[in-house]
């Protein structure tokens, strides 16, 4: 369901991509661009964002003696998610706040389906289930090559789904791809390969021409 703004309601934006592409220097941007202009925002990063989230995100992102079954991956990553739709983002868009959220449920769909090959059916039920039915209004979806995402990553230490590779990210990025063209209403492809600034600029000129925000 996409909800179109109007003056003084929430608006729903999540930013997607592989680890690396820019999605949270970009959200926040657009927080400190959308609080500039007086609009109340809540920014949420997922896995995690309440305290049972944050735990789960613990036992997802820690590299454990005891390997993890994509399918407990997949459920750990909508629980987290139903938790932080619940206590979080329903509320917050209900009090007329935007939220602005790095990664959602398109982030299932590309790593455990694209990156594990869980079948995709299955898991579009269970973010159903975890949001409620609830979708972003929009979704920036920032491309790269996973060689240049290792490369911007390459100080900052890796968790455990970060350190499984490029072939992983390769597939991950294929099936992003995959959900960005069916979901084309939705989701809008921006080129990562752009300046920070520039990127800033694309995002901002999309929401004024989704929303009536002048
Ligand atoms: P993500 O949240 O997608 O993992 P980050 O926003 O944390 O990515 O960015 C990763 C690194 O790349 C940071 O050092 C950031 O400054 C840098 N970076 C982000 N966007 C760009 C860009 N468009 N061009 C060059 N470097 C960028
Ligand atoms: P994080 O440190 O938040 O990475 P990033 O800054 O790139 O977002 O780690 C989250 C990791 O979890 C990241 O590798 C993507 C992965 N992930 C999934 O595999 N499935 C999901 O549904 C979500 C939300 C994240």
């Amino acid at each position: 369901m996409i909800r179109t703004y109007i003056l003084n309601k929430s608006y729903f934006i999540s930013f997607e991509g592989i680890d690396g592409s820019g999605k949270s220097t970009q959200a926040k941007l657009l927080i400190e661009r959308l609080n500039s202009n007086s609009i109340e925002t809540c920014f949420v990063r997922e896995p995690g964002g309440t305290k049972i989230s944050e735990e789960i995100r613990n036992i997802l992102l820690d590299d454990r003696a005891e390997e993890m079954s994509s399918r407990t991956e997949a459920l750990l990553m909508c629980a987290s998610r139903a938790q932080l739709t619940k206590n979080i983002i329903t509320p917050e868009l209900k009090a007329g706040k935007w939220v602005i959220a790095d990664r959602y449920s398109d982030s299932t769909l590309a790593y455990q389906g694209g990156g594990r090959g869980i079948d995709l059916d299955w898991l579009v039920r269970l973010n159903n289930f975890a949001t409620f039915g609830i979708e972003p209004d929009v979704t920036f979806y920032i491309d790269i090559d996973p060689n240049i995402g290792l490369q911007r990553r390459k100080n900052i230490s890796a968790d455990r789904i970060e350190s499984a590779g490029l072939e992983f990210q390769n597939e991950i990025r294929n099936k992003y791809l995959e959900i960005i063209d069916n979901f084309s209403n939705r989701c809008v492809l921006v080129d990562g390969k752009l300046s920070i600034k520039e990127i800033s600029h694309l995002v901002w000129k999309e929401i004024k021409n989704r929303t009536s925000f002048e």
